[in-house]
């Protein structure tokens, strides 16, 4: 996302992650905004092994739902708006047609449920939110779906 930026003039992305960010560390997303003085900012660190979450839930819950909601309430402590990348599992995957935001989200995984709580969590922090429920995200790194389809 961030190389992509490269490439819109008026627009200065900055990827930080860990150790500098650690969504776990209030004070670590503290002081990496206030190192960039973002207008904006976009949370895309989460606990994604969506098996190894049956088993791991406390780790996939501590950044899915409580990495969230601190992140977003730093971010309202800045008046930053966020964009937060949540997933289609907070559906249960049961309906035919396609799923609208109106939908009852129902997750029948931990991953899901850990991820239907961080948005919760995102909401009440910060009214500046805007929630993105993908099934994919693409790139030509990482584990996606660019790289895996
Ligand atoms: N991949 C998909 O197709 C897909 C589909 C739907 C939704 N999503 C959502 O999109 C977002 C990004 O997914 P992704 O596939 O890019 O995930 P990913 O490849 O598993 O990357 C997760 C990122 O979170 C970081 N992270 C883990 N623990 C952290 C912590 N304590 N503090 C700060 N960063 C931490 C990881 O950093 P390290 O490299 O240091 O471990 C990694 O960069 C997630 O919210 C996911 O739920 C993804």
């Amino acid at each position: 996302m961030a190389d992509e930026a490269l490439s819109a003039p008026d627009v200065e992305a900055f990827a930080i992650g860990r150790p500098a960010l650690d969504v776990r560390d209030p004070r670590s997303i503290e002081r990496a905004f206030a190192d960039v003085w973002p207008d904006l900012v976009m949370n895309t660190a989460a606990y994604t092994a969506v098996d190894k979450a049956e088993t791991d839930s406390d780790l996939a819950f501590l950044l899915n739902r409580d990495g969230a909601r601190r992140f977003a309430e730093a971010a309202a402590r800045r008046n930053l708006p966020i964009i937060h990348l949540s997933t289609h599992y907070v559906f249960d995957g049961l309906k035919s047609t396609p799923y609208l935001e109106t939908d009852e989200a129902r997750p029948n995984t931990v991953y899901g449920r850990s991820k239907l709580d961080g948005e919760k969590a995102v909401r009440q922090a910060n009214l500046q939110h805007i929630v993105v429920r993908t099934g994919w995200v693409y790139s030509t790194r990482g584990h996606n779906f660019f790289t895996r389809v």
